[in-house]
C-alpha cells in the first residue's frame, strides 16, 4: 500500500467528487492532500478502505466514536429504532433515557437539551448565557477550536504577533465575519492568569461567559494549568459570569466528563461526539435556572426559543444510550489506562530513536510533537511550520503503512483499542521517524 497513488479507486473517486463538492468533501477536517481516501466498512478499530488498504483508527471520527466502528449494542438499538420511529415531530422515551443517563453522572447537569452537533450546542450554550444573564459578550481562550459557530471562532488563527503584550486580538477566523462579532468576543491568554484576571475585569459587566475546553485539540491536548482554571473559576464567581465549559471532546475522559477528573463545576456545558453513540448529535446541560431559558415564558415564549427538525433524533437518542450504557465507571478506567500504555510506549519509541519529542494528553486523548519544548504557554504550544512539514510527511507515511491518525498528529483510543493496536502504532511512528527524518524539525 502507498499513499498517495494516483491510480487508487480513492484518487478517482476524489477527481468525479470535485466537480461536484467543493475540495470534493463536505468536512474541512477530513481534507486530505493530494486526494481523501474512501472508505469500504470499518468494524472496531480498523477500517478497509475501497482499494482493500487496512487502516487501525487511532482518529475514531474525530474522537466521536468511544466503542470503534459498529458497536454491537449500537448497531442493535439503531436497527431495533429503525423500524419504530427514525424521526417524527412528536418526543421519544429515547430522549429522556438518554437525558437520565447523562444527567445522573455529572453533577453539573441538572437539565440538558440537545441538538445535532457541537457546533450547535456550543451556539447555543453561548445564545444560553446571553438570555440568562441579559449581558452581550462572551470570553473564550485565543487559539482554541469550538466549532463552526461564528463567534466562537473568533482568535482561532491566533498567533503570538496577534497580541499586544499578552492581551490578544479578536480576529476573524472566516472572511466575511462582521466586525460586531468580533467586537463581542473577548479572547482571553491561554494560561496567562494575571492578564486573564485584568482583561475580564474590563469587560465584567457585560461578560455572559467564560468559555474553555479543558483538551484543547488546537493546542496539542495541552490542559489548561489548575491555577488558571481556578483564576477563571473565581472571575467567573466574583462578577456572575457564566462559566461554560465546552466538553465537545473532553467529555470521553471520564464516567464524568473531563470536569469530573479536573474536579471542577461548570455553570453550563457543551456536549457532543461520544454521547451519539457516532450519530450526529450536541447537547447542551447545566444548572436548571439557567436551562430555563429553554422553557416558555407566562406569555408562552422561551427567552432563547431552539427549534431543530432532528433534535433529539431518536436513532441518535438509541445509539447514544447504547454507547454510554456500556462504559461505566472500570469502562473508563481501562480505557483511560490503555491510553497510559500508548503515551508510555510512544515516549520510549522517541527516546530509543534519541530524538526531541513528546506525547501529550490524558485519558483515552494523546498527541505526539517532536520538540521539547515545555508545553505551558501559547506560544511554545503552537506547531511551528517546519514540525508541520514534518508531521504532514509522517502522517502519510503512517497512513500508507496502515495507521489512522488526525492531520495534528492528535488521535485518540476506543475501548476496541488493544495492546497490539498500540504495538503497531509506535513501531510504524518509530520507523516513520527514521524514513521522513530529512525533513525533521530543527530543534
Ligand atoms: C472542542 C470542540 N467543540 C466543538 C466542536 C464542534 O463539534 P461538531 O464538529 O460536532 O460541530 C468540536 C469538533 O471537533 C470540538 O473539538
Amino acid at each position: 500500500m502507498e499513499y498517495p497513488n494516483p491510480e487508487s479507486q480513492s484518487a478517482t473517486l476524489a477527481a468525479r467528487a470535485r466537480h461536484v463538492l467543493p475540495d470534493g468533501n463536505s468536512r474541512t477536517t477530513i481534507a486530505l492532500k493530494p486526494y481523501p481516501i474512501y472508505i469500504e466498512s470499518a468494524a472496531g478499530a480498523e477500517v478497509i478502505d475501497v482499494d482493500g488498504n487496512h487502516y487501525i483508527d487511532f482518529n475514531n471520527n474525530y474522537t466521536s466514536l468511544l466503542h470503534g466502528h459498529c458497536f454491537e449494542p449500537v448497531t442493535r438499538a439503531v436497527e431495533s429504532q429503525l423500524t419504530k420511529a427514525t424521526a417524527c415531530s412528536f418526543t421519544t422515551v429515547a430522549e429522556i433515557e438518554l437525558a437520565e443517563l447523562l444527567c445522573d453522572r455529572v453533577e453539573s447537569f441538572e437539565k440538558i437539551r440537545f441538538c445535532n452537533s457541537g457546533s450547535e450546542a456550543v451556539m447555543n450554550m453561548l445564545k444560553a448565557a446571553r438570555a440568562f444573564t441579559g449581558r452581550p459578550k462572551v470570553a473564550k481562550i485565543e487559539g482554541l477550536y469550538h466549532g463552526s459557530y461564528d463567534f466562537a471562532e473568533v482568535s482561532l488563527k491566533n498567533r503570538p504577533e496577534d497580541r499586544k503584550g499578552l492581551v490578544p486580538r479578536s480576529t476573524p477566523y472566516s472572511f466575511g465575519t462582521p466586525d460586531s462579532v468580533l467586537h463581542e468576543v473577548i479572547p482571553l491568554p491561554f494560561n496567562e492568569a494575571e492578564v486573564t484576571e485584568a482583561i475580564v475585569e474590563q469587560h465584567a459587566d457585560s461578560l455572559a461567559c467564560i468559555m474553555i475546553d479543558l483538551m484543547p485539540q488546537t493546542l496539542s491536548m495541552s490542559s489548561p494549568s489548575a491555577e488558571y482554571l481556578s483564576t477563571l473559576a473565581r472571575l467567573a464567581n466574583q462578577y456572575n459570569i457564566l462559566l461554560a465549559f465546552d466538553e465537545v471532546i473532553s467529555f470521553r475522559l471520564g464516567y464524568s466528563g473531563g470536569q469530573g477528573m479536573f474536579g471542577l463545576k461548570p455553570d453550563i456545558t457543551s456536549l457532543g461526539k461520544i454521547i451519539g453513540g457516532g450519530f450526529p448529535v450536541g447537547a447542551i446541560a447545566g444548572r436548571a435556572d439557567i436551562m430555563s431559558v429553554f422553557e416558555p415564558g407566562a406569555d408562552g415564549i422561551a427567552r432563547l426559543p431552539h427549534g431543530g427538525t432532528f433534535n433529539g433524533n431518536p436513532i441518535t437518542m438509541a445509539a447514544g444510550k447504547a454507547a454510554m450504557s456500556a462504559m461505566d465507571v472500570e469502562k473508563f478506567n481501562q480505557l483511560n489506562a490503555l491510553g497510559d500504555q500508548l503515551r508510555e510506549e510512544t515516549a520510549s519509541t522517541l527516546a530509543d530513536l534519541n530524538m526531541p519529542g513528546q506525547v501529550i494528553g490524558k485519558g483515552s486523548l494523546f498527541a505526539v510533537r517532536f520538540h521539547d519544548r515545555p508545553m505551558d504557554n501559547f506560544a511554545d504550544i503552537l506547531v511551528r511550520d517546519d514540525e508541520r512539514v514534518f508531521m504532514e510527511h509522517l502522517r502519510n507515511y503512517l497512513i500508507g503503512n496502515g495507521i489512522w491518525i488526525g492531520s495534528n498528529m492528535a488521535g485518540c483510543l476506543s475501548t476496541a483499542t488493544t495492546e497490539d493496536h498500540i504495538d503497531k502504532f509506535c513501531k510504524t511512528l518509530s520507523a516513520g521517524i527514521e524514513a521522513c527524518k530529512e525533513s525533521f524539525p530543527a530543534n
